[in-house]
């Protein structure tokens, strides 16, 4: 580890953190002691389970991928001092607490069927092929306490067994494919690949087209905007500025739908 940080301040080293992303001074950080994989470390009270692990020297080669709490590379199984409770978190989005016990599930092996999203019938005996275990759903709601993005796993399960793609895919949008739900399944499904299939199919059949958009792409395809395109490209910086400076602009503060420019020729 470098002893600069991101700004180039230089700080002592015994005082530095290493946070993944960025170089942080604790000073006057209280620490708190948490147990990986059973193991105490003592750690910054305000950090991540993901930034108080690298804290305490773990490096993550998998199991972390966006940090923002969108990949679902960090799901992490934990429990609380003096609780019976399993909890579920990202590791980059949790906030670490005195005594927790946890331990990172980076990959859940769940059965993922094989099909070419070209050639598929959009129908919801399809999913029920390709994931005939759908049915083996006992709907005892594991799967939905456990997923970190508060999706309600069991419903859109629910959903595909009665055959409503469009209903299951809006209920599962949230999911970001961490796998947790699969591990807590005694009916031993992979719910989130059976969510992604349904939006798959959702979003290349079902979904109603934007008319709007479809209107849009003809135009661009049929050249509405090449001349104007050519003529940008060939303009020097400071032509470019100074059109970018005197451009029409939507005064602030409107009201929606009540502006329209003078130009209306690329609307
Ligand atoms: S539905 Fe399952 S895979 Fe998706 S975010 Fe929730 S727990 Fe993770
Ligand atoms: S954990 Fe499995 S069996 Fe239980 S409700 Fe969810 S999908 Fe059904
Ligand atoms: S690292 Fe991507 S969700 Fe946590």
């Amino acid at each position: 580890m470098s002893d600069t940080c991101a700004c180039q301040c230089n700080p002592s080293p015994v005082q530095q953190v290493a946070t993944g992303d960025r170089a942080i001074l604790p000073e006057g950080a209280k620490t708190i002691p948490i147990f990986v994989m059973g193991k105490r470390y003592e750690v910054p009270e305000t950090l991540t389970i993901m930034k108080a692990m690298e804290f305490a020297g773990f490096q993550f080669l998998r199991g972390c991928g966006c940090r923002g709490g969108i990949c679902g590379a960090c799901p992490t199984v934990y429990r609380k001092e003096g609780d019976y409770k399993l909890y579920f978190g990202l590791a980059c989005q949790t906030v670490v607490e005195p005594n927790m016990y946890l331990a990172q599930v980076p990959f859940y092996p769940a059965n993922r069927a094989r099909y070419d999203i070209e050639t598929v019938e959009p129908v919801a005996e399809t999913i029920h092929a390709l994931y005939p275990e759908l049915f083996r759903c006992v709907a005892c709601n594991n799967c939905s306490k456990a997923c970190p993005m508060g999706v309600e796993v069991l419903d859109y399960i629910s959903a595909l067994k009665q055959g409503d793609i469009a209903k299951a895919a809006e209920i599962s949008f949230d999911c970001i494919q961490c796998g947790l739900c699969a591990s807590r399944c005694m009916g031993e499904l992979p719910q989130y690949h059976i969510a992604q299939l349904a939006r798959r199919i959702y979003g290349k059949y079902l979904q109603p087209r934007a008319e709007h958009l479809a209107k849009r792409v003809q135009e661009i395809e049929s050249g509405k905007y090449t001349a104007m395109l050519d003529n940008l490209t060939k303009m020097s910086k400071d032509e470019l500025e100074k059109l970018y400076k005197e451009r029409e602009r939507e005064p602030e503060m409107t009201s929606l739908g009540t502006w329209m420019p003078k130009d209306t020729q690329y609307l």
